[in-house]
């Protein structure tokens, strides 16, 4: 049996979803005695037994449908044949799936599916891999009799207008997968069935193109079709993968786990697996489809060098440009101080990789000078959760929401940025759970197909803590205070300091409605449904956390959770939606400047012992230089040289010109990535970066969910990243040896208390594993502060509400804030080179009619964005999801500027930037602006010095 056909075997359909109820029921099936727990079907119970029945319509991921008719069995004292799918199990049941009159009628009802079917088997992209095809061997189908002479849907016209699958109609059985895995596994219900008997078809939308209807190409129902119907064009183009490999989405904190299929070293498809714990076999249209990127013409496979970033780059060999990188490293640190070069860790690779860089930084270039795209993101989030609960991340695992009857979603749009989980929210809300969303947008979380948000606190941008405050003073005053929680749980000092603040009259609804913009009887709503509407999950994203008070809101959102008791088991819990696909991993393996790996304090001397012990070395004391502080060290001629792996920061990094002007002042970057990105343009060494195909190691979701991300092709550049950060530490002196990414997990599981009990072996038994796991946990911790909080007992933080000193004047009247659409992908390097464009290949200015009318502004038109820090010019789209005086945008292509008009300011805490606030005017305009051009003739010349094609 060769790899695929194990794979194959490990993902036996059992026809309907498990049951989990507590009552065993058990049976009889052809003389086999089989217990399962009630309401499974006779179809489960009887795969289960290892007596598998044919079927067609019926697949586990879906609930029970009982169109084809083909599942049927005799039941010993009932008439008839029942479907096997549809029927419930019976205690004492007695069941027969194999006589001579089962088959009998089986192999009709196939043999009508056959007869209006193309019998181009041999030349059809299923060969192999349809279920039709197999049904029709099980039932032992020979001939049919009806001829296909008769009425017949062959000539039916295909669908090919999404760019990842088509739709070939000829082939279609009706059996109702692909409809039923739009609405109950992706919740989108852009499919039906449309007209009747034997005129039915699959239509998408109002009966259009794929494309033109509100398919937001999960794939979902490409999976779920048994036949070659609804087909990836990979596989219609290549054939059937000859072997797979289990691996990990590389895109955002859901982490879902994925079959990659291959032929030799090229990508068939990706399957989403379903055993993936983080999303049960289901995708988006990123990680499903949005993988070209990794064989992109645009990949830089060589290193290069260059002196100044005006010169043309070299290729030189490997050996050259690590040489020449540690020397130049080595030179600046000579002239300038220990203290003048640092790193910048990647949230896109592996943690072994950015266990690395820190080590490398801290061990080889003696300081701690060490930081990460999480310092722009979720920063506030580490400092908030480890000060109110004692652990930097989220507490609950994606599951948990099924449990949850409350869910308040603030200041994140996961159908956007986390939709497999927005799937499974929607899934839960349609089930009947309560919804409050807190965001100054209406999005799609708001409402959607069959569900609504009860309230929508649709604040001004930057009121973040005025509600919170608000939303406490409610519960407080109210009484809906979980007083029994609170005393066991939490320090009773902090919690009656706190319970006196939230209570003053100016944290009131009424108070603050005028400076959040919300009705006071909104807030009171939300309040008392968060309270005591039974479990209550929050989850939140970089509308909490980019702000001048994100820490603040972290922890006034523990405080709400607190003191309601929503912490501590299934259904609740707070929840921060990561970014990136590692970012919770980056910030696990110590990238901060202050924080060895496990989020210890480098000043914490027996911490410190342990690594230096380990690593050979002496470690600084002191927190090293945070990114911001790196900029304006470079601009004041300390800081000149730096390592970047994977990180895009001219792109990503708020105020693009202060940003240039800082990497133009230094002597020496090194840029590891797989394009020639925008930080690239401005470096002295480029390194080729490898993708998440091309080498090993592991991811931690949002929910501390350690996965394996597996090798499925050789790197492309010639090495893995964790390698070439291993090269340039040998260059500099500093020995490392590893010989592959599990040697340093076993070093990082040595290290870090909360990954003792982590290893490649263990990762490849269990399939994922959820941090803290060690002695008291060996299998991980799914849900955290069970019994205590992490440190003890939970901490209130008193959270004034200070307004933001991005301030709208006369000349800066509206508020822009900035977020991510389902298509593309943060900085849009990888997206950018798909076929996602077709669904969005610019960045648009939302903004309302009424903002748009008072400065002649129609749809479509170019208009230009000014704030205190730049200009830039993008299109507009007019539309009521934006309140007026507020006005959105994406980041995810380079040319759109839209950090070139975020500001400097940032969270008080961690520096943090604030980009969901900055003060603009926006007026109609002819060309781009300054900075656009000027932009324009940079990458020109930039893509000339590498000799590349514009
Ligand atoms: S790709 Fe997803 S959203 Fe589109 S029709 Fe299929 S299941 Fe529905
Ligand atoms: S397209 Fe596929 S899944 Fe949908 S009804 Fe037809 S055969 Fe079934
Ligand atoms: S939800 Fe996130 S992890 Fe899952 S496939 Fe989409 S991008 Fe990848
Ligand atoms: S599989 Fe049971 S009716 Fe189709």
């Amino acid at each position: 049996m060769n790899a695929l056909e194990l794979k194959r075997l490990a993902d036996i359909d059992y026809g309907t979803p498990a049951r989990d109820a507590a009552t065993l029921v058990t049976l009889e099936i052809d003389g086999k005695p089989v217990t399962v727990p009630a309401g499974t079907s006779v179809m489960r119970a009887s795969v289960e037994a290892g007596i598998p029945i044919p079927k067609l319509c019926a697949t586990d991921t879906l609930e029970a449908f009982g169109s084809c008719r083909v599942c049927l069995v005799e039941i010993e004292g009932r008439k008839g044949y029942p479907a096997s799918c549809t029927t419930p199990v019976e205690a004492g049941m007695k069941v027969r799936t194999q006589t001579p009159k089962l088959a009998d009628i089986r192999r009709g009802m196939v043999e009508l599916y056959i007869s209006d079917h193309p019998l181009d088997c041999l030349t059809c992209a299923a060969n192999g891999n349809c279920e039709l095809q197999d049904v029709a061997g099980q039932v032992g189908l020979r001939e049919v009799r009806y001829g296909y002479e008769g009425e017949n849907h062959l000539v039916a016209q295909k669908d090919e207008s999404n760019p990842y699958f088509a739709y070939d109609p000829s082939k279609c059985i009706v059996c109702n997968r692909c409809v039923r895995a739009c609405e109950e596994t992706q919740g989108t219900f852009a499919l039906t069935i449309d007209g009747r008997g034997f005129d039915s078809r699959v239509a998408a939308g109002q009966n259009e193109a794929f494309m033109d209807s509100e398919c937001v190409s999960c794939g979902a129902c490409v999976q779920a079709c048994p036949t070659a119907t609804l087909t990836e064009k990979t596989v219609i183009m290549m054939g059937q993968a000859t072997r797979s490999e289990i691996t990990t989405c590389a895109y955002c904190g859901v982490g879902c786990g994925f079959k990659a299929e291959m032929q030799g070293d090229k990508v068939v498809r990706m399957v989403p697996w379903k055993d993936g714990k983080a999303n049960h076999g289901h995708a988006c249209v990123k990680g499903r489809f949005a993988w070209g990127y990794a064989t992109h013409k645009d990949r830089m496979l060589k290193p290069m060098i260059r002196n100044k970033i005006t010169d043309p780059w070299r290729e030189v060999s490997w050996e050259e440009a690590i040489g020449y990188a540690a020397g130049e490293f080595r030179r600046i640190q000579q002239q300038h101080g220990r203290d003048s070069i640092g790193g910048i860790t990647s949230s896109r690779c592996t943690n072994e990789e950015t266990y690395l860089v820190q080590k490398l930084v801290r061990a080889a270039f003696g300081n701690n000078n060490v930081d990460t795209c999480a310092r722009v993101c979720h920063s506030p989030t580490g400092y908030g959760l480890k000060q109110t609960l004692g652990e930097s991340a989220g507490t609950q695992t994606f599951d948990s929401v099924m449990k949850a009857d409350v869910i308040m979603v603030i200041g994140a749009n996961p159908a956007a940025a986390h939709p497999v989980f927005a799937s499974q929210m929607k899934r839960r809300l349609r089930q009947g759970a309560k919804l409050i969303v807190v965001d100054p947008r209406t999005t799609e979380m708001v409402r959607g197909a069959h569900y609504e948000a009860d309230y929508h606190l649709k604040l001004k941008p930057g009121t973040n803590v005025a509600i919170i405050d608000a939303l406490a003073h409610v519960i407080v005053t109210e009484g809906l205070v979980d007083e029994a929680f609170v005393a066991a749980r939490c320090d009773a000092q902090s919690f009656s300091d706190w319970k006196a603040f939230v209570s003053r009259p100016e944290n009131s609804p009424e108070a603050m409605a005028e400076v959040t913009g919300v009705p006071a009887e909104t807030i009171r709503g939300a309040a008392r449904l968060y309270a005591s509407g039974g479990n209550a999950a929050i989850y939140y994203g970089l509308g909490v956390t980019e702000h001048a008070q994100g820490s603040t809101m972290v922890m006034g959102i523990a405080n709400l959770a607190m003191a309601t008791g929503n912490i501590g088991r299934e259904g609740v819990g707070v929840n921060p939606l990561r970014g990136q696909n590692n970012v919770q991993g980056s910030c696990d393996m110590g990238s901060f400047p202050h924080e060895l790996p496990g989020y210890r304090h480098i000043s914490d001397s027996a911490t410190r012992k342990l690594f230096e012990s380990s690593w050979g070395v002496t470690l600084n004391p002191e927190p090293g230089l945070r990114i911001p502080n790196m900029f304006e060290a470079a601009l004041d001629g300390s800081f000149r040289g730096l390592y970047v792996q994977g990180e895009d920061i001219v792109q990503s990094d708020p105020n693009t010109q202060h940003v240039a002007e800082a990497l133009s002042a230094m002597e020496c970057i090194v840029v590891q990535d797989l394009f020639l990105n925008e930080t690239a343009k401005y470096a002295h060494v480029f390194l080729p970066g490898s993708s998440f195909l091309e080498k090993d190691g592991t991811f931690t979701n949002a929910e501390r969910r350690i996965s394996r991300v597996r090798k499925v092709m050789p790197a492309k550049g010639g090495y893995s990243d964790w390698e070439v950060t291993q090269l340039l530490a040998n260059a500099l002196g500093y020995a490392m040896n590893y010989a592959h990414p599990s040697e340093i997990m076993d070093e990082i599981a040595r290290l870090t208390p909360t990954f003792h009990g982590v290893s490649f072996d263990k990762i490849d038994r269990v399939g994922s594993i959820q941090w803290p796991c060690n002695e008291h946990a060996p299998e991980g911790t799914p849900i955290m502060h069970v019994d205590e909080f992490v440190r003890g007992k939970g901490r209130f933080i008193i959270t004034k509400y200070i307004a933001t000193d991005e301030k709208v004047t006369q000349r800066y009247p509206l508020i822009l804030t900035t977020g991510r659409i389902l298509s593309q992908y943060n900085v849009g390097a990888q997206t950018r080179r798909t076929e996602n464009v077709r669904w969005h290949s610019e960045d648009r200015l939302e903004i309302h009619p009424h903002d748009a009318d008072e400065r002649g502004i129609r749809d479509g038109d170019w208009v230009g964005i000014e704030s205190r820090s730049g200009q830039t010019v993008l299109r507009a789209t007019l539309t009521e999801n934006v309140q007026p005086g507020v006005v959105y945008t994406t980041f995810h292509f380079p040319e759109s500027g839209a950090n070139v008009i975020t500001t400097d300011n940032s969270d008080w805490a961690t520096n943090c930037p604030e980009y969901k606030v900055t003060a603009v005017q926006v007026m109609p305009v002819t060309q781009p602006s300054e900075w656009q051009k000027q932009h324009q003739r940079f990458t020109q010349e930039q893509l000339e010095l590498a000799r590349i094609d514009g």
